[in-house]
């Protein structure tokens, strides 16, 4: 189980200080949301701020672009130091060059799929990707309210996974709090992205290793 803080709920301010914060934590990941202003409502950081933060971390940079054009980034990101590159499959016919081109990079590969869209649409990927990602909020800004509906999603592809016999990881983002994150542990997901649910506590180390905790509980019980 990976707890994987978001860097969306940190000080923008103080980038590197606050993956310092993160990988003190003890946790391996930590969540870097990546977001245009036109496939999202909202602006963050390009490829040079990734590259300046790389030598200041060891943390396993899951990079997760709400882009309408990733295609672009896909070089400079991995250049930067992105060790997974997350696109969305909401892209349509552009996401299997674009999950061509992140492999071709020599990163893991990641699909997202928004709440509105139906889980059908991945089927096909599948195969081809290292995490799945399932976003419980409509994607482009952190402290939105986890949406129950795509639970279900989560099972199926868990469901599929097992089918296919694959092995990618099934993340999930967008309003995980210790509640949520065990009820989606339940259901097969296995990689927790938090942001204010984490930032917004006290202890940062603490808020981690308490939701790890959680959602590991949850799964030695599933996996009897
Ligand atoms: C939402 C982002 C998330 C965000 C989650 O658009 O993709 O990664 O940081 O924030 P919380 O955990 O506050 O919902
Ligand atoms: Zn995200």
């Amino acid at each position: 189980m990976i707890i994987a803080p978001s860097i969306l709920a940190g000080d923008f301010s103080k980038f590197a200080s606050e993956l310092k914060r993160v990988e003190k934590t003890g946790s391996e990941w930590v969540h870097l949301d990546v977001m245009d202003g036109h496939f999202v409502p909202n602006l963050t950081f390009g490829p040079q701020v990734l590259a300046n933060a790389r030598p200041h971390s060891s943390l396993f940079f899951d990079t997760h672009l709400m882009c309408s054009k990733p295609g672009i980034l896909l070089e400079p990101f991995a250049k930067a130091g992105a060790d997974l590159i997350t696109v969305h499959v909401e892209l349509e016919d552009r996401v299997s060059s674009l999950l061509w081109g992140i492999r071709s990079l020599e990163k893991q590969v990641g699909l997202a799929i928004n709440p509105p869209t139906s889980i059908e649409e991945v089927k096909p990927f599948l195969d081809k990707v290292d995490l799945l990602l399932v976003m419980t909020v409509n994607p482009g800004f952190g402290g939105q309210s986890f949406i129950e509906e795509c639970v279900p999603k989560i099972q199926q592809v868990y469901e599929w996974r097992k089918e296919m016999g694959l092995n990618f990881r099934i993340e999930v983002d967008g309003g995980v709090n210790l509640t949520t994150a065990a009820e989606c542990a339940r259901v097969g997901a296995d990689t927790f992205v938090a942001g204010s649910a984490l930032f917004g506590e006290r202890s940062l180390t603490r808020a981690v290793k308490k939701m790890h905790k959680v959602v590991s509980r949850v799964n030695s019980g599933f996996n009897k």
